[in-house]
């Protein structure tokens, strides 16, 4: 019988599609000294008596504990590490002012390595435990300090996917926080891309550079035309801000006369490894430009509902064949969790669906089928975001890497209310997207290693 590095039985939650989430009951997960799920085998299989008799005893064998349930680790498609630092503070003034009074200041701190390595220890530690598996980072414009954070990734374990920002415009950006100039702003990426992956030789899991210019008012035009070239050079991914706000759809408009979308595509920055952050004014052109090219929303409910004042249409997206995952946006969402932005994003859609104020006309109350369920949520959050990155990651089927996160139904702190044996599985899933807290993430491994496990 072949030798697999890790096997598990249990009862697992997977997106089938958008709409449809799979249960594998009692199923049993092979996992290959690579980390990739080699097998799954339900227990009407033929080899399943076989293998758990093979297995059982063994170390490498892990038999869920009843009112245990796993679901795919979390794929956060946009995060901020150096935000942590002010996650939770100063939601309630507008983008423009957020970044200059608060954010830029505290990015600035990154030239500091000792500060950097305090604040980004535990903004990974921190995500690990919410279950997310991999993270799309945007770091700050330092080059050491952004290697750092993919460093701290390399050793935690988790699947880390790090930008150094770049933003050189002099007009948009404060002296005190830009890069020198586009030379010093393309060599740095360059130098940073160049070790990122090296850095990844010796890593299980991955990490990854990511071409990031912060937004287009951050960039002046020579750069942004340098850093596409850079993502096609190292076959990178790409990430920016695309459409966020009022304030920065307008400014790019006025810049270019078109739309972030075509912009960011005429220098080269949509490609099929590129996930754009918010595009809440994405319209039904840019919508298509998206889908030809392979570019990802990163959907971030939370950010949205403060920054934008928006609901981005996720269903409509979806319709017209766009790639989108889900991301918290620390810190303009205030919470590490992609359960608590999950849950937003369903919130959200329903007020656009069915509009907030009763005392308007019925016609002017909401856009119809604009809600998503759970389940779309939870596709977002794993399979969606595997695909938005073309990782094979965010489903428990052969040939993804085994990312996952133990949910524990009944951890005395957290228990979820579930009071009858039997209940039905699609229930108990509602249950764990709705209700779980920290508390309830037992463990959490990546490419088949265990990265975190929850003191009792
Ligand atoms: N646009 C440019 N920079 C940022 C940022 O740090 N956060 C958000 N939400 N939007 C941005
Ligand atoms: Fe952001």
């Amino acid at each position: 019988m072949k030798k697999y590095m890790e096997v598990f039985q249990g009862t697992a939650f997977s997106s089938k599609s958008p709409k449809e989430v799979q249960i594998l009951k009692d199923h049993l997960f092979c996992v290959n000294n690579e980390g990739i799920i080699e097998k799954v085998v339900a227990p009407a299989d033929a080899d399943y008596q076989a293998l758990l008799a093979a297995y059982e005893g063994e170390e490498s064998f892990h038999r869920l504990a009843e009112g245990q349930y796993l679901l795919p680790g979390f794929v956060d498609l946009h995060v901020h590490a150096p935000q942590w630092a002010q996650s939770g503070t100063a939601l309630d003034i507008p983008l423009y002012d957020w970044l200059n009074t608060y954010t830029f200041p505290i990015e600035a701190k990154f030239s500091d390595l000792d500060f950097a390595k305090t604040v980004y220890n535990d903004v990974v530690s921190t995500l690990l435990a919410h279950g997310t598996t991999t993270a799309l980072y945007f770091a700050t414009v330092h080059k050491e300090a952004s290697l750092l954070l993919a460093e701290i990734c390399a050793k935690k374990g988790q699947r880390g996917l790090v930008g150094k920002v770049v933003m050189d415009n002099p007009e948009q950006t404060p002296s005190y926080y830009r890069d020198a100039d586009t030379q010093t702003a393309l060599a740095d990426t360059e130098e940073f891309i160049v070790a990122v992956k090296e850095l990844a030789k010796s890593t299980k899991q991955g990490v990854y550079p990511v071409v990031t210019p912060r937004f287009i008012p951050s960039c002046t035009d020579d750069t942004l035309k340098g850093l596409g070239k850079l993502a096609a050079k190292y076959d990178t991914h790409v990430q920016s801000h695309c459409s966020e706000s009022d304030w920065a759809h307008g400014y790019v408009k006025d810049r270019f006369g078109k739309h972030d979308a075509f912009a960011l595509h005429d220098f080269g920055l949509l490609r099929d490894k590129s996930v754009m952050a918010h595009c809440n004014f994405l319209d039904d052109h840019d919508a298509e430009l998206f889908a030809e090219t392979g570019t990802a929303v990163a959907h971030c409910p939370i950010s949205n509902a403060y920054f934008a004042n928006s609901v981005i249409p996720i269903a409509h997206f979806h319709s017209k064949d766009v790639e989108i995952g889900l991301g918290s946006d620390i810190s303009g969402g205030f919470s590490p969790s992609l359960f608590d932005n999950a849950r937003q994003a369903v919130i959200s859609s329903r007020m656009l669906e069915d509009g907030v104020n009763p005392a308007l006309p019925a016609e002017d109350r909401g856009v119809p089928q604009s809600r998503i369920t759970i389940n779309e949520a939870f596709y977002l959050a794993t399979a969606g975001g595997g695909e938005s990155l073309s990782l094979p990651i965010g489903r428990l089927q052969e040939n993804f890497a085994w990312d996952v996160q133990i949910i524990d139904t009944k951890t005395a702190a957290a228990k979820l209310p579930i009071f009858e044996a039997n209940e039905d599985l699609h229930d108990v899933f509602q249950k764990i997207m709705y209700l779980v807290r920290p508390e309830n993430i037992q463990e959490v491994w990546v490419q088949g290693e265990k990265v975190h496990s929850r003191q009792k």
